[in-house]
């Protein structure tokens, strides 16, 4: 017979209490290894530390057996290797890799899980290439549909992006590589990005901008942070005294290394003394011109040798440089136990399909469109460019160089044995320069007429089209400078509905864009960037092999002006060039358009699936709570449709009557349940009652306001099934 042991909350308490003496013993050893390090360090080796000898390493210590530390984009995998000294790629045969969906596709899947897998597998590769840091993720919040690199980031949301970035860094850590989380902070535009100065009210910085960062360090326990290149409250944010020795090292308690973007740094002193630790990236390209190294420029180099040596900056701050970054090194190179990595096996291919399909969200779906089947006799017309585009390619600094990629328009035609797939591009996007988009190379004129042909003989048409990650298009260093899709698309979807009514769209982009024809079409897939498996990713949702269950991590708005940060005008985006106001507070995303009632097009948390759910018997565990205490939500998710499929039950709570300007609701807890057709499973979600404080400006602190509350409980922002009010005493 089988024994069974029971766990006691005695033993529980006491295996967690000796877990806590053994880590601080473990702590403290690492710190005297590093203080018995140190002692033996020159100055020089200590600066020499703080500073680039490469695009993406720094130097070790030689004569001591220190390693170089090497760095790598990030975060959708490992980038390909680049030049010592400037941005081109080294052309290296052996840095090819798995190319992950993009971070708004993972925040979609609303599945920590997922999260997790994605982190180890990329922190696996990275590993693999000797990458002792990953330059990501990075969880900027999605603040207007216009910032090039809102596909690198985790939405809108803070409590979604805190839960994501968890896992995904804890899975890198798992490797023996730190995770630098970035941009810190407030890096949510593109436009200006190297000098812009956001005046944002502490409120809002502390319950929308910071919390994603603060979860990253406390609850994942990240090694490193990335600075970010614009300025906060006049101070670049990479020598930023409120926001790196205050908030991250002194509240926060990060033992990490600050490091800066590349070019971030702009003056020894404040760089010395303002919480940066490791500078990149400064004034690149080349040895320069002078006999030094030109890295020996660099503002934590030779000149805050200078300061050290003139004891203007006392030594303490440099030992306090080197100290975290050779913490970061017991925990990455110079740990002689971490895993040997692993690069394109089957597993990270798995992974990146799995978050892939799970990421895709429906968004329209009259009469069935999807899924399309595959039968004798059909013929589909897969139309646009973004059918057959690289999505792996462009973007900027996450771009990557996979093994192999496939393309949707690939996925497709592996997919579909009976039924005929034709092609056309339909539209060409053109390549843009500073500030512009070009005309594309091709005619416009045929390349419709090719699509209109295919499209009057074809039974279905699937627009693939959308943005085309270049310049001005999902692109770091610059925004987008139009809210419709680019390069003829409406006009191209307008004649093709002359000729077929029978039109799906699946848009690949990391951004909302406008519809104008969102009424007369009758699908509608948002694709985002789905890495090497593109393809067959949504082919498999396409087909119905996999029944779609992401939900939108941002807010689509119908217009641009609907769009808080766009509502309040040019002040507030993008600023006058010099600075800009985050006039809309708090009242990011979806919380501008619930509290505002300005209907979206697709609101925060909605996608759709193939099978229909119902949510049921929804009940708190109380209905008076008091701090500290745990909010436990338990109810039913029934699946009633005819194929089995995952639904993520939503819980918002708000507070009416406030002395303090509230969003309507905020999302506080979510979870994502598969269930079978015809079956019903239960589901329980709990809030700590400190979860729902509001930061108080007058006191500096976080705040929890007494009174009644209600729980909004539903599968969308914008599908509530059930309201409960509780009180808090
Ligand atoms: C980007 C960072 C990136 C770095 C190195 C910068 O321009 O903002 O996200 O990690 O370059 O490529």
């Amino acid at each position: 017979m089988i024994k069974q042991f029971y766990i006691t909350p005695f033993f529980l308490v006491f295996i967690v209490f000796m877990s806590s003496i053994v880590n601080a013993q473990k702590d403290r050893i690492v710190e005297e290894k590093i203080d018995s390090i140190l002692s033996l360090l020159t100055l020089e080796e200590k600066v020499a530390m703080c500073h680039a000898q490469s695009k993406f390493s720094t130097p070790g210590v030689p004569r001591l057996g220190i390693p170089e530390v090497w760095m790598s984009d990030g975060p959708h995998g490992v980038r390909a290797e680049i030049n010592w000294d400037n941005w081109g790629y080294a052309e290296w045969s052996n840095d090819s890799i798995t190319a992950f969906p993009a971070l708004t596709c993972l925040a979609s899947t609303f599945n920590p899980d997922l999260a997790k897998s994605y982190g180890i597998s990329v922190g696996e590769e990275a590993r693999y290439r000797k990458k002792d840091v990953l330059l990501g993720p990075g969880v900027n919040i999605y603040r207007t549909p216009l910032n090039g690199r809102n596909f690198e980031y985790m939405g809108e949301d803070p409590y979604l992006a805190s839960k994501l970035v968890v896992p995904y860094v804890k899975g890198v850590q798992e490797n023996g590589v730190a995770a630098c989380v970035k941009h810190f902070a407030l890096n949510n535009q593109e436009l200006w990005r190297d000098h812009i100065n956001v005046e944002v009210s502490d409120r809002a910085l502390y319950e929308i901008y910071l919390p994603a960062f603060k979860a990253s360090v406390i609850e994942g326990g990240a090694w490193a942070m990335m600075g970010a290149y614009n300025k906060f409250r006049g101070q670049y944010c990479c020598h930023n005294e409120l926001l790196l020795n205050k908030i991250l090292k002194t509240d926060w308690g990060f033992d990490g290394v600050v490091i800066s973007d590349w070019g971030g740094a702009h003056n020894t002193y404040e760089a010395a003394m303002f919480g940066l630790d490791m500078e990149m990236g400064t004034g690149t390209d080349g040895l320069g011109t002078t006999t030094l190294n030109h890295y020996e420029h660099y503002y934590l180099a030779s000149p805050f040798l200078k300061l050290l040596k003139k004891g203007e900056v006392d030594e303490a701050i440099v030992n306090d440089k080197a100290r975290r970054i050779l913490r970061l090194m017991l925990r990455t190179n110079m740990n002689s136990n971490r895993p040997l990595g692993k690069m394109n096996n089957v597993e990270h291919h798995h992974v990146a399909r799995k978050v892939a399909t799970e990421g895709i969200v429906l968004l329209k779906n009259k009469e069935n469109f999807f899924p399309i089947e595959d039968r004798e006799g059909l013929t589909i017309a897969v139309i646009g460019e973004n059918a057959k585009r690289s999505m792996t390619a462009g973007g900027g600094s996450s771009e990557l160089k996979p093994q192999f990629e496939i393309s949707p328009l690939e996925g497709i035609k592996k997919r579909y044995k009976n039924a005929q797939i034709v092609h056309a591009m339909g539209f060409a996007s053109g390549p843009s320069v500073y500030d512009q988009i070009l005309p594309s190379p091709y005619d416009a004129d045929s390349l419709k007429v090719e699509a209109i042909e295919i499209a009057k003989k074809a039974d279905v048409v699937l627009f693939i089209g959308g943005l085309s990650k270049s310049h001005l298009q999902d692109c770091e260093g610059a925004d987008r400078k139009q809210f419709e899709l680019p390069f003829g698309q409406d006009d191209l979807l307008n004649d093709i509905m002359a000729v077929n009514k029978n039109i799906g769209v699946v848009l690949i982009t990391g951004n909302a864009v406008e519809m104008p024809w969102l009424d007369k079409i009758n699908g509608l897939i948002q694709g985002w960037y789905l890495g090497s498996i593109a393809g067959d990713a949504l082919a498999d949702v396409i087909s119905g092999d996999v029944n779609p269950s992401g939900k939108l991590p941002f807010s689509f708005p119908i217009k641009l002006k609907d769009n808080a940060a766009h509502y309040f005008g040019e002040l507030s985006y993008p600023g006058d060039s010099i600075n800009q106001f985050y006039k809309e507070d708090i009242l990011v995303g979806y919380r501008w358009h619930d509290t505002k009632k300005i209907k979206p097009l697709f609101a925060f948390g909605e996608g759709m699936s193939y099978t229909s759910f119902e949510l049921s018997d929804f009940k708190l565990n109380k209905k008076t709570y008091t701090k500290g205490e745990q909010i436990t939500i338990s109810g039913t998710v029934s699946n009633t449709g005819i194929v089995d499929g995952a639904e993520v039950v939503q819980v918002y709570v708000g507070k009416s009557k406030s002395k303090v300007k509230r969003a309507l609701k905020e999302l506080k807890g979510f979870k994502k349940i598969v269930v079978k057709r015809g079956l019903s499973e239960p589901v329980q979600i709990t809030i700590n009652v400190n979860d729902l404080a509001f930061y108080d400006e007058a006191i500096k602190d976080w705040n929890l306001e007494k009174g009644n509350y209600t729980a909004y409980i539903g599968n969308a922002s914008n599908n509530i099934s059930k309201k409960i009010k509780f009180e808090i005493k």
